[in-house]
């Protein structure tokens, strides 16, 4: 570890120390127990689905698959982490890992399923819900009132400098992977092996993570979370796309890109190469002060230039954007908040908690705050050929070509995702 990152992790710690107390105090709490949740058991089996920690958890740990754990946090004094760590030969014992966090908390290592003892009046946080009823009436706490939550959520709106190295690093090795995947498309292989080529370039196992990478070929590019790896590679090939991240220290990457193969008409390389652009354009005008939902607006007016330009649309840009022409051929928003979860929390907030609803003609926005340094988010442009939203267009006698539209839909779509710090003074691309 880097006597840098290792000094940014006490001054983290620290730093959570400090918000957390104000917190408490502001909120009239003698403590806070935050439980790390654990994975649920398949129905009538003894087989666990994949699981991560609590996002308020990995906030003070980064460990993303502690189970059974409790973080007790009191103002004033040192927090403490009730690790669970069974006397257990099946599996291997929990290790803490050399990180300066061990140092700053008071760790107990508890061999079964307990619950902390709590001083005062106390909150709990975490999916207390899904533990023994009896084990939630041992817990002497109430559950976290929302302005408590809201206050929490905020907490993590901005990065500290240690957060953004982890996001840095996470975008770092998530990138190696991207590129073993490009390689992997050219060299014509199917979905499942272009993803077995991404997790050893970013050397993570499935499980670990921070979402099911997207990988499509040809019209499966087109569907938005494509969910399946086909074992099988095509016998032709228009496209690729990989919406594939990584985690570090509990920190998500969230990167796209798309690539056009062999078999692709000119026009979709050319589409690629132009949401390339669009995705930089968007990069560029991200500062402090920027409203993230005009920022979207600006890329719908983008995409209707690129439609017009690129001879999909034979009407005016200001028609595509007015008809949805540009929402059916980008149905997502432009990008979220990204930390410790890929959509992080508190996108749909004002600073003082109160909520900030996507606007009704892009409800999937996940992001209408102010940007204000510390903030990361992503720039997540795209343009697909999607038939179910393409469709009820045909219908309306609007000038869109489409002949072009049908010799692209095998295609599926484009998008380009980058992860971006806002600075003081605009912007850093976390994203190599
Ligand atoms: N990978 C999910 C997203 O881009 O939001
Ligand atoms: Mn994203
Ligand atoms: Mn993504």
């Amino acid at each position: 570890m880097s006597a840098t990152l290792f000094n940014q992790q006490l001054e983290h710690i620290a730093h959570l120390q400090r918000e957390y107390d104000a917190l408490l105090a502001q909120h009239g709490f003698d403590s806070l127990a935050i439980y790390s949740g654990h994975a649920a058991m398949h129905f009538a089996d003894d087989h666990a689905a994949s699981f991560q920690s609590y996002g308020h958890f990995m906030h003070w740990v980064g460990l993303a698959d502690v189970q059974h754990s409790w973080l007790v946090i009191q103002p004033g004094k040192r927090p403490q982490l009730h690790l669970y760590a069974p006397d257990d030969f099946w599996h291997l014992t929990t290790q803490l890992p050399d990180e300066p966090w061990v140092s700053a908390l008071d760790i107990k290592l508890c061999t079964r399923r307990t619950t902390p003892s709590l001083d005062g009046k106390a909150a709990v946080i975490g999916d207390v819900a899904s533990l023994p009823q009896d084990t939630q009436q041992a817990l002497n706490a109430e559950r976290a009132p929302d302005a408590l939550m809201r206050s929490l959520d905020e907490l993590r709106v901005t990065k500290t400098p240690y957060e953004i190295a982890c996001l840095r690093e996470a975008n770092r090795l998530a990138m190696a992977g991207h590129q073993a995947a490009q390689a992997a498309f050219i060299g014509a292989s199917g979905e499942l092996d272009i993803q077995l080529a991404y997790l050893a370039a970013s050397r993570q196992r499935e499980s670990l993570v921070p979402y099911q990478n997207i990988i499509g070929l040809n019209e499966h590019a087109g569907v938005l979370h494509y969910q399946h790896y086909e074992l099988t590679p095509p016998k032709q090939r228009f496209s690729l796309l990989v919406d594939a991240g990584r985690r570090f220290r509990g920190y998500c990457a969230d990167i796209t890109r798309a690539y056009a193969g062999a078999d692709a008409p000119e026009a979709f390389a050319e589409l690629v190469t132009a949401l390339h652009g669009l995705k930089d354009e968007l990069v560029y005008s991200i500062a402090p002060g920027v409203d993230f939902v005009a920022l979207h607006e600006r890329m719908h007016e983008h995409l209707a230039e690129i439609l017009v330009a690129h001879d999909l649309f034979k009407g005016t840009p200001e028609q595509a954007v007015t008809d949805g022409v540009t929402r059916a051929f980008c149905p997502h928003g432009l990008g979220h908040l990204l930390g410790i979860q890929v959509h992080d929390v508190a996108g749909l907030r004002h600073p003082d908690g109160s909520p900030a609803p996507a606007p009704q003609d892009h409800p999937a926005l996940r992001l209408t705050r102010t940007l204000r340094p510390g903030m990361v988010v992503t720039i997540e442009p795209g343009l697909y050929f999607i038939p179910m939203l393409l469709e009820p267009l045909r219908d309306k006698a609007l000038p869109v070509n489409w002949a072009l539209i049908d010799e692209l839909l095998p295609c599926g779509g484009i998008r380009i995702e980058d992860n971006v710090l806002v600075t003081e003074s605009g912007h850093d691309n976390l994203t190599p």
